[in-house]
C-alpha cells in the first residue's frame, strides 16, 4: 500500500494525511476483492524498515492501525473476513496495538470467506531468520532441512504462495515483501498512489494476471 505520503503532498496535506486517506482505499479493495471471491488478501502495512521514519509518522501510524482495527473489526467480522497479521510482535509495537491485533484475530478466526494478513512490523528477511531460529529451536537435523520444513515454519504455513503482487505508487521493488513465498508470483506495477486505489485496480490487476503465461521454470506446450 504504497504511495500515502506522495498523495498527501501533492496535495499539500501532511503525510499522515495520505495514510488517513489510505483506509478508505483498503475497504473498496477488500470489498472488491470479496465480491469476486478471493479468498486471500495479503496487505503490507508496516514494514520492519518503516521504524526509520521520523517518530511521529511512526507514533501515528501506530495509533492509527488501532484505531483501524477497533473502528472496523465488526463490519470484517460481519462480511466473513478473518483477519490475521504477519510480522514480529517485538518490544516496538505497543501493547495497544497488540491487544488489537489478538482481539481482532480472536473475534474473527472462525471465518472462512476471506483471509486478510496484515503484514504488520513485517519484513520478508526477518520471517526467514525466524522461521531458521524456529527449525534450530526445534531441533530439526540438518539433512531435515528443506523447502517443506521451511515453508511449515514461516508465519503461515497454510497461505497460499501469492498468485499476483500489487505495488502501487510506481515503485518497482519488492521492498522485503513475503521473500520466501512469493517465488513464482506475478508481478505487477501500478503509477496509482495507494489513496486513489479501488476495487477497478485490482480487477485491472487481475486481468492484466490473466494474460500471464505461468511455466514455473518449465517450457509450456
Ligand atoms: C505507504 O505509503 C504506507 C506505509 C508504508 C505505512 P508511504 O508512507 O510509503 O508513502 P510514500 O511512499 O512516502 O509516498
Ligand atoms: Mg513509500
Amino acid at each position: 500500500m504504497d504511495g500515502n505520503g506522495r498523495w498527501a503532498r501533492r496535495r499539500g496535506l501532511p503525510r499522515t494525511e495520505g495514510h488517513i486517506a489510505g483506509e478508505e482505499a483498503l475497504f473498496d479493495v477488500v470489498n472488491g476483492a470479496l465480491d469476486i471471491g478471493l479468498r486471500w488478501l495479503t496487505v503490507y502495512a508496516f514494514s520492519t524498515e518503516n521504524w526509520r521514519r521520523p517518530p511521529e509518522e511512526v507514533r501515528f501510524l501506530m495509533h492509527f492501525n488501532e484505531t483501524l482495527l477497533l473502528r472496523r473489526r465488526d463490519e470484517l467480522n460481519a462480511k466473513g473476513v478473518r483477519i490475521r497479521f504477519a510480522g514480529r510482535r517485538d518490544w516496538r509495537v505497543p501493547r495497544r496495538v497488540l491487544r488489537a491485533m489478538e482481539e481482532a484475530t480472536s473475534l474473527t478466526e472462525g471465518n472462512r470467506r476471506m483471509t486478510l494478513t496484515l503484514a504488520f512490523n513485517y519484513g520478508g528477511r526477518a520471517e526467514i531468520v525466524d522461521a531458521v531460529r524456529a527449525l534450530v529451536s526445534d531441533g530439526v537435523a540438518d539433512h531435515k532441512i528443506d523447502e517443506r520444513a521451511i515453508r511449515r515454519h514461516l508465519y503461515w504455513p497454510d497461505m497460499p504462495d501469492p498468485d499476483l503482487v500489487i505495488r502501487t505508487s510506481g515503485e518497482y521493488r519488492i521492498s522485503n515483501f513475503l521473500l520466501w513465498q512469493l517465488a513464482y508470483s506475478e508481478l505487477v506495477f501500478s503509477e496509482v498512489l495507494w489513496p486513489d486505489f479501488r476495487s477497478h485496480h485490482l480487477y485491472e490487476a487481475i486481468a492484466e494476471y490473466q494474460r500471464r503465461h505461468r511455466r514455473y521454470g518449465g517450457v509450456t506446450a
